[in-house]
């Protein structure tokens, strides 16, 4: 089967897609016939070794949010899994492949109206954009700033804020066309990257971190919350704790989110409600492209022009 592999860390050019023995799934886990791979930013990152500290090696095989067909089971599980289609998400390795193997735990059967690319648009980002919000404590009526809300997890934090009755959703982005996208998924204010005249917000939901970090916080109302979903900018400077401490008497809370400390049945939940519920939403899918072409799908994240989320398709 074919696979994407990180050759060199650096540019897209790094990826090679190869050959290799189609794995075989071991008890407990099922083999999927890979239909969708979503692709997004942290991909472009763990390629550009930006990642290395956290265990990322040359050789990796991409992993992330994958839809399928079941097409083998391992021993001890149920044979009527075999010809469902599925979402997984098949952790930071081995999900940019024509087949992969999963835990059987750790599906989600997909509604017969929803595609196998509409659900790895939906899956892992509405996920994270729905735990990110609650970890906020995010409640209706409260006003929001989605930071970084072009991408795959911005897009779904936008909308469900507006589903979940926010009084006002601004969001910052790269350029005037690409937030009137946005205002038609509810966006109500657009900013640009820095946030220029943006006002005050009970909720700040942070997919890029950085330099600016600090500048945020200060656009924070008395009581509220700043959850950092995502670094696409790196890390803020080093004396960030200084802005929140120097705001004292506004009693801020700033939070970091991450997937990983949400229990699998739960997350497993959160996306199923997702599928489910997938009419109320736009997957926004800015390209499909063969899994033969992740080369240009790299170049295209890194040149900035994607909007939500790319899709490979073996
Ligand atoms: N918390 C979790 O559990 C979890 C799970 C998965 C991924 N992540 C993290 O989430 C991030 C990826 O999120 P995503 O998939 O939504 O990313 P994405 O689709 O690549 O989009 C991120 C958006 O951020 C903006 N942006 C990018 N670089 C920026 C910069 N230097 N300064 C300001 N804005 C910038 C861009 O929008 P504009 O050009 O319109 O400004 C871009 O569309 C990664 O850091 C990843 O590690 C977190």
């Amino acid at each position: 089967m074919k696979a994407v592999a990180i050759q060199t860390f650096g540019a897209p050019e790094g990826l090679a897609v190869i050959d290799l023995p189609a794995p075989a799934p071991a008890a407990g886990q099922v083999l999927i016939d890979t239909e969708a791979i979503g692709v997004g930013g942290e991909h472009a990152l763990i390629r550009s070794g930006a990642l290395a500290a956290y265990g990322f090696e040359e050789g990796h095989i991409l992993g992330g949010e994958i839809a399928g067909t079941v097409t083998a089971v391992g021993d001890g599980v149920d044979t009527s899994w075999t010809g469902r289609r599925v979402w997984t998400f098949t952790g930071l390795s081995g999900g940019h492949a024509e087949q992969a193997v999963a835990p059987v735990a750790g599906l989600v059967p997909l509604p017969a109206d929803l595609s196998a690319v509409d659900a790895v648009t939906l899956g892992s980002s509405g996920m994270v954009a729905h735990f990110g919000l609650r970890h906020a404590h995010f409640a209706q009526g409260e006003s929001v700033l989605v930071r970084g809300a072009a991408g795959g997890i911005g897009v779904m934090a936008v909308q469900l804020a507006a589903r979940g009755g926010a009084g006002a959703i601004a969001v910052t982005t790269s350029s005037p066309e690409r937030g009137d996208r946005l205002r038609e998924l509810g966006a109500t204010h657009v900013l640009d990257r820095v946030g220029a005249g943006g006002s005050a917000y009970d909720v700040i939901i942070d997919i890029v971190a950085g330099p600016d970090l600090p500048s945020f916080l200060a656009k924070l109302n008395p009581n509220g919350r700043m959850v950092v979903v995502g670094v696409m900018a790196g890390f803020p400077p080093a004396d960030f704790g200084m802005a929140l401490l120097t705001a004292f008497q506004k009693s801020l809370s700033f939070a970091t989110f991450s997937a990983d400390t949400v229990p699998d049945a739960d997350r497993l939940a959160a996306t199923a409600d997702l599928f489910a519920s997938h009419a109320e939403f736009h997957p926004i899918v800015h390209e499909v492209l063969p899994l033969s072409e992740v080369v240009l799908a790299h170049r295209k994240i890194d040149a900035g022009g994607v909007f939500g989320r790319i899709v490979l398709t073996p």
